[in-house]
C-alpha cells in the first residue's frame, strides 16, 4: 500500500483527527478568510438570536480541508445550542433519521456531513422536517397500519458537501442560505499557519510561514499538515525554531514541488503529457492509466490542479495547459508535443512537411 499522501485534502488518522480539532477555530471572528460567506453568516446568526428562534438552514459546500465542519461547529457554539453529528452513509434507514430528529433539543444544529450521500428514503424524511418540523411516522403494519405525524422542536440542519450539484433541487432548495467555500490565497494561509504555530507552540521565521502558504494549496487542512511535518523535521535536528531553510529542505524530503504538488499530482500530469499527448483525455481513461477510482480522481485530485491553471476541462476530456508542462519541463520530465498544436498545425504544415518529421520536433 502507498504511503497517505501529506498533501492529500482527505483527513487522515486518529493522531491527525486529535491535532485538527485542537487547531479548529471557535468563534467566528478567529475564522481566518472567507470574509463574504463570514459576513453574510454573520447576520444569519445574529438575526436567528435576536429574534430567539432556530437559524435557518444552511448548506456548505466545496472541495474537502477547507472548513465545512469547523463552521458548522462555530454556528452550533455561536448560536449556544448543541450540535448532532452525522453524514450521508451513515443514516441507512429512514427510522434512524426520525430517531435522530425527534431527539433534537429547541434550536440544536443538527450537521449532516456528505449530505449528498443521504438515500433517498431518508431523504423523504428530511424535506417536511425541515420545512415544517413534522416527521410522517408509519405505526404498525399490513392493513391496521397507518401513518402518524409528529411535530418537531424548530431545529437548524447544516449540510456539508464536497459535491452541490450531487445535492437534488428540492433537497437544495429547503436551505435558507448556501455558502460556497473557496480555496484560500496565500496571506490567509500565512494567517493559518501563523495561527497553528502559536497553538502548537512552535517558532516559525516569517519567511518559513510563507514557504509553507505557498505550498498549501489553498486549503487549511494541508498548510497544517506541511506545519506539523516540518516541525517533526526541525526537532529531530534539535533546531529550536522553523527557518525558511528548514521547511524547504523538509518539502524536498516530502517530495512537495515549489507549487505544492506531490508525486501522485505529477504522476497524473505526466499520464496526461505523455501517454495522452497533453489530452484531451476522458476521466475513466485517466484514473485507469494512474490506477484511481474516477471518483478520487474528479474530487480529491483535480480540484486543485483545475485551480492552478494546470488543468482544462473540456467537453472533449481534461487537457493539461501550457502552465503545467511548462511546470513539469522545469523539474526535469520529458514534455512531448501537444496533440492540440498538431492539430492546429495541420493546416500550417500540410504538404510541406510529413507527419514524421515536424520542425519543432526535429529540433
Ligand atoms: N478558516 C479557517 N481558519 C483556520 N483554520 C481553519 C479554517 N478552516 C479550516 N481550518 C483548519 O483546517 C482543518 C480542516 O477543516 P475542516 O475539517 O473543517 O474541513 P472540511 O471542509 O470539513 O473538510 P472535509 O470536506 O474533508 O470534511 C481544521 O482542523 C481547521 O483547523
Ligand atoms: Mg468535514
Amino acid at each position: 500500500m502507498e504511503p497517505p499522501r501529506v498533501i492529500g485534502p482527505a483527513a487522515l488518522a486518529v493522531e491527525e483527527a486529535v491535532v485538527e480539532t485542537s487547531l479548529r477555530p471557535r468563534h467566528l471572528e478567529e475564522y481566518v478568510g472567507q470574509e463574504q460567506v463570514k459576513r453574510n453568516l454573520g447576520t444569519l446568526l445574529e438575526a436567528a438570536r435576536r429574534r430567539g428562534e432556530a437559524a435557518d438552514h444552511v448548506l456548505l459546500y466545496g472541495p474537502p480541508g477547507l472548513g465545512k465542519t469547523t463552521l458548522a461547529n462555530i454556528i452550533a457554539r455561536e448560536l449556544g445550542v448543541n450540535i448532532h453529528t452525522t453524514s450521508g452513509p451513515a443514516v441507512e434507514r429512514a427510522g434512524d433519521l426520525a430517531a435522530i430528529l425527534t431527539n433534537l433539543e429547541e434550536r440544536d444544529v443538527l450537521f449532516i456531513d456528505e449530505i449528498h450521500r443521504l438515500n433517498h428514503a431518508v431523504e423523504e424524511i428530511l424535506y417536511p422536517a425541515m420545512e415544517d418540523f413534522v416527521i410522517d411516522v408509519m405505526i404498525g403494519r399490513g392493513p391496521s397500519a397507518r401513518s402518524l405525524r409528529l411535530s418537531l422542536k424548530p431545529f437548524t440542519v447544516v449540510g456539508a458537501t464536497t459535491r452541490a450539484g450531487r445535492v437534488g433541487g428540492p433537497l437544495r432548495d429547503r436551505f435558507g442560505a448556501i455558502y460556497r467555500l473557496d480555496y484560500y490565497d496565500a496571506s490567509d494561509l500565512a494567517a493559518i499557519v501563523r495561527r497553528s504555530a502559536a497553538i502548537l507552540n512552535v517558532r516559525i521565521d516569517d519567511d518559513a510561514v510563507d514557504v509553507l502558504a505557498r505550498r498549501g494549496r489553498g486549503t487549511p487542512r494541508i498548510v497544517n499538515r506541511l506545519l506539523r511535518r516540518v516541525r517533526d523535521h526541525v526537532e529531530v535536528r534539535g533546531e529550536d525554531r522553523i527557518t525558511a531553510h528548514s521547511a524547504e529542505a523538509a518539502m524536498r524530503d516530502m517530495e512537495i514541488d515549489g507549487e505544492g504538488l506531490d508525486a501522485t499530482d505529477r504522476r497524473l500530469l505526466l499520464a496526461i503529457v505523455q501517454k495522452f499527448s497533453s489530452g484531451p483525455v476522458g476521466g475513466a481513461a485517466l484514473a485507469a492509466v494512474i490506477g484511481e477510482e474516477v471518483e478520487t480522481v474528479e474530487d480529491v485530485y483535480e480540484p486543485y490542479l483545475l485551480q492552478l491553471g494546470f488543468l482544462d476541462r473540456t467537453p472533449q476530456g481534461r487537457v493539461a495547459t501550457e502552465r503545467a508542462r511548462e511546470h513539469l519541463r522545469v523539474l526535469g520530465y520529458e514534455v512531448p508535443q501537444p496533440r492540440r498544436a498538431e492539430r492546429a498545425d495541420v493546416g500550417l504544415w500540410d504538404g510541406l512537411t510529413s507527419e514524421g518529421a515536424r520542425p519543432e520536433e526535429a529540433q
